[in-house]
């Protein structure tokens, strides 16, 4: 495999614009950009580049799942994850083809490309400094297996459960299914009827030969414990009616959850703010010493 040397990363400039473009904070960029000249004068971290940008580009558009990227580690603790913004600046021009191959626009593809400034977003609030832990759910936005199609984010993907036997239609491990992801925002039933009207017809359009029966999704959303709180009519207890759950409820995600809705660390519960019929049904649920979870849903398309 051939190595990448230091004047194949993008420039400085370049990566500053793109990651203007894709809606990233500026003290952010700042951070990234800092580390360039660490990431230039290291062949060890060129190689790793040029091996993760070859995973990204051989797999662009291929849902099956990737080997995992650990954390960067000892001895380049100083570059740290955010060495993976730099592989994803890389492919960035051979996405924005692959996007426009399938009809995305310039605007959708920001859109989705711009998770990567929410998880940097999210990291800076969380820890007080800039980093990156979500390079492995990136790894999806930046080789082009999920789109942003209007409230929902749609993912091409393969359903990773083994359910047990039921006489009700459900999706068999490893079939092709459409992933639903929940960008913030308001959920409101309208806008996610739009969005899985939008998603069937794209699918049929750039991915025809694939055929999917159902769509999926795994979320804090999805836990049953909320109706015990929230209103009958709220938007997400609409979204849970739509979804067949699986049984499992797996682990205890207590902490991700209250990150994900507070975006503040879950070890202080009484510094979080009470102003919601969410923020109150998260806090009082685990004060009352009960964990939440992910759960995992389907419908049929
Ligand atoms: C999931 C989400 C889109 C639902 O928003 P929504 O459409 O406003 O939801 P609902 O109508 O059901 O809201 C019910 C109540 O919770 C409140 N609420 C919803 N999301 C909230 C949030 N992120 N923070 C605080 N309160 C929230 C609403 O204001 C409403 O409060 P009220 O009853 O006191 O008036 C929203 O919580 C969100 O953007 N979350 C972040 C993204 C996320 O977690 N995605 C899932 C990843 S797995």
């Amino acid at each position: 495999m051939r190595e990448w040397n230091a004047t194949e990363l993008p420039s400085a400039g370049e990566a500053d614009d793109w990651l203007a473009e894709l809606g990233v904070d500026v003290g952010d960029r700042a951070a990234i950009l800092a580390l360039r000249p660490a990431l230039a004068a290291s062949p060890d971290l060129l190689a790793l580049l040029a091996d993760r940008r070859r995973q990204l580009i051989t797999g662009m558009g291929d849902p099956r799942p990737m080997p995992m990227w650990g954390d960067i580690g000892a001895p380049h603790e100083r570059v740290g994850n955010l060495f993976y913004v730099w592989v994803f600046l890389s492919v960035l021009p051979a996405l924005r083809v692959f996007h426009e191959r399938h009809g995305v626009t310039r605007h959708s593809g920001n859109r989705i490309l711009g998770n990567l400034a929410g998880q940097l977003s999210a990291y800076r609030s969380l820890h007080g400094v800039a980093g990156l832990s979500e390079q492995n759910w990136l790894t999806r936005h930046f080789r082009g297996t999920i789109f942003d199609l209007g409230r929902l984010h749609v993912e091409r993907t393969y359903f990773d459960e083994d359910l047990p036997a039921s006489s009700r239609p459900a999706p068999a491990l490893g079939e092709p299914v459409l992933s639903l992801h929940i960008p913030e925002g308001r959920l409101t039933p309208a806008a996610c009827d739009d969005s899985v009207a939008a998603a069937t017809a794209f699918v049929r359009r750039e991915f025809g030969h694939e055929r999917y029966r159902f769509a999926v999704c795994t979320s804090w959303v999805l836990d049953p414990q909320l109706r015990s709180y929230l209103a009958e009519n709220s938007n997400i207890l609409a979204f849970q009616r739509r979804f067949e759950l699986s049984p499992r409820r797996g682990p205890d995600r207590t902490d991700t959850v209250i990150e994900f809705v507070f975006k503040r660390p879950a070890a202080d519960l009484a510094a979080l703010p009470q102003d919601t019929s969410l923020q109150r049904a998260l806090v009082g649920h685990v004060r009352a010493g009960h964990p939440w979870h992910f759960r995992t849903g389907w419908f049929a398309l």
